[in-house]
């Protein structure tokens, strides 16, 4: 068999390390041959790729971002559309013309919306899920998402001396989209003593009473964990909203910390980097097996695969009721 295998939407830790699980195990387990298509979707459509060998896999497992390189392209989307130029048209006649049995689409939610059209059309696709922001539904996780709590809890762990030091009020803004896992598990992770996330409401009154009780209580600073996708008045500035506020509220000298895009630079953790070596290990099995039109996903512990209609269009958002928010609450967390 010859296979495809593209990266398409914002990279995160580990997607180097998922091209080699599928390299490896298509080359030394299945002898297949694998063409890597360069900047997702794109490449596909203009015809940009390069044939896998081993000298292509040197290094992969630990190399942050991805070697074929990546870009935002929506085939199927009319907002992406090119007058006179049929996407979705090429899209199928290059995947005949490269003579692929099956392409492997490593991406979040974007991506796997495309692979499902692409299955819809009768291209054999498989998808594998990445995203710091661990909002792809039909998996428990995502690789990225550990790697990025790791840099973000490493982070708010180094904020705690410099609030203390200033008696300052550290507001620390994290990535994760609509989607608060990283807020919380970093929040978490860091001791954040308030921390809020898109899915809940909250209310500065309730952040800034738990900011002064705390301070009544004898503590001279407190860290604020906000995800990126809170709802503000000025939107794309959650951080920067919720740090002024307090300010102006409290009277507390307050600063803000935008992690931004070193929660998904760099090289995966370990965790990360045995999850992106299963799930590509497994998207080659399930093309050996011929199953088609799929996506690669975490139940527990075990690697399994869900239909990729079940999960394009949704979004694996953090249950208001999740144990760790109810445990931070029984804890004293303000979750806003
Ligand atoms: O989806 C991952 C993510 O890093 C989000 O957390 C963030 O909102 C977004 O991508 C930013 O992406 P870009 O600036 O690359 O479009």
């Amino acid at each position: 068999m010859r296979i495809g295998i593209l990266t398409s939407g914002g990279d995160c830790p580990g997607i180097n390390a998922t091209i080699r699980g599928v390299c490896k195990t298509a080359i030394y387990n299945y002898g297949m041959e694998v063409v890597g298509i360069h900047g997702g979707f794109k490449g596909l459509i203009e015809l940009d790729f390069e044939l896998m060998d081993e000298r292509s896999l040197t290094g992969l497992l630990t190399m942050g971002g991805t070697i074929l390189g990546t870009s935002r392209e929506k085939p199927y989307s009319k907002k992406h559309a090119i007058p006179g130029v049929d996407k979705p048209a090429l899209l199928k006649a290059n995947v005949e013309k490269l003579g692929l049995d099956a392409v492997v689409c490593i991406g979040g939610n974007g991506t796997q919306k495309t692979a499902g059209k692409m299955a819809n059309a009768g291209i054999p696709v498989i998808g594998i899920p990445k995203t710091i922001d661990n909002d792809v539904a039909g998996t428990d996780i995502c690789f990225g998402f550990q790697t990025a709590v790791s840099i973000a809890t490493e982070a708010i762990d180094r904020l705690h001396s410099t609030a203390s030091a200033h008696r300052r009020v550290m507001v620390i803004e994290v990535m994760g989209h609509k989607a608060g896992w990283i807020a919380l598990y970093s929040g978490m992770a860091a001791g954040g003593d308030v921390i809020l996330i898109p899915e809940r409401e909250y209310s500065m009154e309730k952040i800034c009473q738990a900011i002064m009780n705390r301070m009544h209580r004898g503590k001279n600073y407190a860290i604020v964990v906000v995800a990126e996708g809170i709802s503000t008045p000025r939107p794309n500035h959650a951080g920067e909203y919720i740090a002024s506020t307090i300010a102006d509220m409290t009277g507390i000298e307050t600063r803000e910390t935008i992690l931004g895009y070193t929660q998904r630079g760099g090289s995966p953790c370990p965790f990360d980097r045995i999850l992106s070596t299963r799930m590509g290990s497994h998207a080659v099995k399930l093309i050996a097996d011929k199953q088609f039109g799929r996506m690669v996903a975490v139940r527990g512990d075990s690697i399994t695969s869900v239909s990729l209609s079940e999960v394009a269009g949704s979004t694996r958002l953090l249950p208001v009721d999740h144990e760790l928010i109810l445990q931070g609450q029984r804890m004293g967390v303000c979750f806003g």
